[in-house]
């Protein structure tokens, strides 16, 4: 099982480039990917990491329609975004590439191109909704109609936002267009299948029976689509953004998004080195796919087959997903805003980029969903960053200079404990080694962090501040051994905290070691001079949190706003009435009046009992708006009031008139007045 590779290729998958990155993809992909990637780099082997835009999709057209602007400009501001944050918190791709780029559409093509002249393609005609006025085929997305589920007039063709159903477009009732709300039409139209059945006994002998040490998410899925049985995929799109079906008689058709993206790893690679078959189809290679759980089944099913399609291409030998992150108990939302995005963490918390990356590792969603809240992240670097790491190092460097002017002292004669921790120290290379190779990076963060633990402890039980006076020579001892420490930190955080990494080589004047000596005590040299000891980590003051914290209160509060907004405007408006003529409406004696006592009617929820002025009289209503207006708020209101309504008896109290209110769809009250102070009695008509 254990096969020595000759060299890696790590990709991590291409995000859509139709919003920025959040922390929910950092923890599911890049972080865990970066720390892998940069691992493999300490040990010097020969690593290829791999990303870059994802920009065709139906998502991204639907942006561009929003905006104004063409898909092109979507992808175009996020590309750059994306990518510069990505270099802002030091994920280190080789390259980040986008799957627009000419050497992708060629890319993408010719591998298309082979499978259709191999005959490797079923070709299938199948009748799909037409928009005659827009002149196109209509992506599931585009069609609304009314849930069979919930009765929303407002569902997708893929989902009911509404009551969560997924739903096909041939569901809905009343299907119209989202484009131009005309009805649809159904037209043939021809697309391109690949019989992933053809690949079922190839992909199950792959992975179920080659596989069993993938996660067990990720296992399990596979499992459970290949033992449901796979059925023929379209590989094509009705659609004018993304890369033209290359065959005759394709006009307007495109390359499905999910046949050209991960295409786009092998684009990238070629775009870096004109050595990318090397990586590609050596089976000295190993692949080694780093993705969210959504996308599971096309990184192990899809793809795969794809690639076994074309032929000699290696396949992934491993494809560690995460389960997904949430927010402060949310499920993070790109249209809801809720999220913690890696653009304005940049801005906001600046020279904190390694608190991200060591939050979102000790809290990475491995093996299950997990919450980020900000209490936990000032958690983690006040007591784990500031108090442990920071802590620690600090005082070996501050002391180092304080004792012997920064000069790195002898080791003398070593105690009992000092060979304890020597030797807890060599355990750490193991663990962390045999944790990385096996996609456990909290576990080998806990690891790297331990080698601070250790050295913590070590320095408060043999306290050389107060030694120093009594055991000057002792001190040399145990400074040699904490500065052996910190210089085997610096090798042991670099794949999690990389920027802290630096730091601390800089600190301690080194350029770098070797990865094959971690765990050694012979780092530094006595008589070395380390530099300027500075602070590795700050302490996170309440205030920065509770911002944090405001702004999600805020964002919550508008998308309250805002669902309220459209519940209420969804809400239909009542059908007209049966005719009625003048002389009907004429009947109604409508005067303006004042309201000169209220009060709530006792027992009810709804009832206000009123006392008005009518011009004509003085008298009481009872009035069913206690939920909208609070009693002494009224007086000294002026109102419409029906007078010549039949008197009624309610609760006792002789309500004599109607007051005029407007009610909205959702069924709100709402008094009408009129537009200036007008004599009460006066008549409206
Ligand atoms: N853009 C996809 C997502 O964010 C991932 C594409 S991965 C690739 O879910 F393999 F297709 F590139
Ligand atoms: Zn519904």
């Amino acid at each position: 099982m254990a096969k020595r590779y000759e060299r890696y290729l790590i990709t991590s998958a291409l995000p859509y480039a139709n919003g920025p990155v959040h922390i929910g993809h950092l923890a599911g992909v890049y972080i865990p990917s970066d720390i892998y990637t940069r691992y493999l780099r300490l040990r010097g082997r020969d690593v290829l990491s791999i990303c870059g835009s994802d920009e065709h999709g139906v998502p991204i057209t639907i942006t561009a329609r929003k905006e104004g602007i063409t898909p092109q400009e979507v992808v175009d501001r996020y590309h750059v975004l994306i990518k510069r944050s990505f270099e802002r918190l030091g994920i280190s791709f080789d390259i980040y590439s986008r799957t627009t780029s000419p050497v992708h559409a060629d890319t993408a093509s010719e591998f298309f191109r082979k499978l259709y002249d191999e005959g490797k393609f079923i070709e299938s005609s199948s009748e799909q909704y037409y928009d005659e006025s827009a002149g196109e085929f209509l992506a599931d997305r585009y069609i609304v109609g009314t849930c069979p589920r919930c009765g929303f007039e407002r569902a997708y063709g893929d989902q009911c936002e509404k009551c969560g159903s997924t739903l096909s477009p041939d569901e809905l009732g009343n299907p119209h267009s989202a484009l131009s709300g005309s009805k649809l039409v159904k037209r043939e139209t021809k697309h391109w299948y690949l019989p992933l059945n053809l690949y079922e006994d190839a992909l199950r002998k792959w992975i179920l029976e080659g596989h069993r040490e993938w996660k067990t998410n990720v296992y399990g899925q596979c499992k459970s689509w290949l033992d449901g049985g796979l059925q023929p995929r379209a590989v094509s799109r009705d659609l004018n953004w993304g890369i033209p079906v290359p065959v005759e008689g394709a006009e307007g058709k495109v390359l499905y998004v999910w046949f050209d993206a991960p295409i786009g790893y092998i684009s990238a690679t070629k775009e870096l080195t004109p050595d990318w078959e090397k990586y590609w189809k050596d089976e000295d290679t190993k692949l080694v796919h780093f993705i969210g759980k959504d996308n599971i089944v096309f990184h192990c099913i899809v793809f795969p087959s794809m690639l076994m399609a074309h032929g000699g291409y290696i396949l992934p030998d491993n494809v560690p997903a995460n389960e997904f992150l949430n927010l402060e108990g949310d499920k993070i939302s790109t249209s809801r805003n809720w999220a913690v995005w890696l653009h304005e963490y940049l801005d906001e918390m600046p020279g904190k980029e390694d608190v991200l990356r060591y939050v979102l590792c000790a809290n990475a969603p491995e093996t299950k969903d997990n919450d980020f809240t900000w209490k936990d992240f000032q958690a983690r670097n006040n007591n784990e960053l500031v108090a442990v790491l920071g802590n620690f190092v600090n005082r070996a460097l501050v002391l180092t200079t304080k004792y012997y002017d920064g000069v790195v002292p002898a080791c003398g004669e070593l105690t009992d404990y000092d060979r304890a921790t020597i030797e807890e120290i060599k355990s750490v290379k193991e663990a962390l080694e045999s944790n990385i190779e096996n996609y456990r990076f909290r576990e080998a963060l806990k690891e790297a962090m331990n080698l601070a633990r250790i050295g913590n402890k070590y320095l408060a039980d043999s306290e050389p501040w107060k030694v120093v006076k009594s055991d000057p020579e002792r001190v040399k001892t145990i400074l040699w051994l904490s500065l052996q420490i910190t210089a085997n930190l610096a090798t042991a955080v670099e794949p999690f905290m990389p920027f802290t990494a630096r730091k601390l080589l800089t600190m301690l004047g080194m350029e770098g070691f070797d990865w094959e000596r971690l765990g050694e005590t012979s780092l530094l040299e006595a008589g070395h001079r380390i530099g300027k000891p500075e602070l590795l980590f700050e302490k996170i003051e309440d205030d920065v949190i509770e911002r944090q914290m405001a702004k999600l209160e805020d964002i919550k509060r508008r998308n309250a706003e805002a669902a309220a907004a459209a519940e209420a405007a969804t809400a239909t408006v009542e059908a007209q009435k049966a005719e009625i003529t003048f002389d009907d409406f004429s009947r109604n004696d409508i005067r303006v009046s004042t309201i000169i006592a209220a009060e709530r009617v006792p027992k009810t929820q709804k009832l206000l009992h009123l006392t008005i002025d009518t011009g004509i009289d003085t008298r009481e209503i009872v009035s069913g708006i206690a939920e909208y207006y609070e009693p002494e708020t009224l007086v000294g209101r002026q109102i419409l009031v029906l007078v010549n309504l039949e008197p009624r008896k309610i609760r006792g109290i002789e309500s004599r008139g109607m007051i005029l209110m407007a009610a909205d769809p959702s069924g709100r009250l709402t008094l009408l007045s009129p537009a200036a102070d007008t004599a009460n009695g006066s008549v409206v008509g």
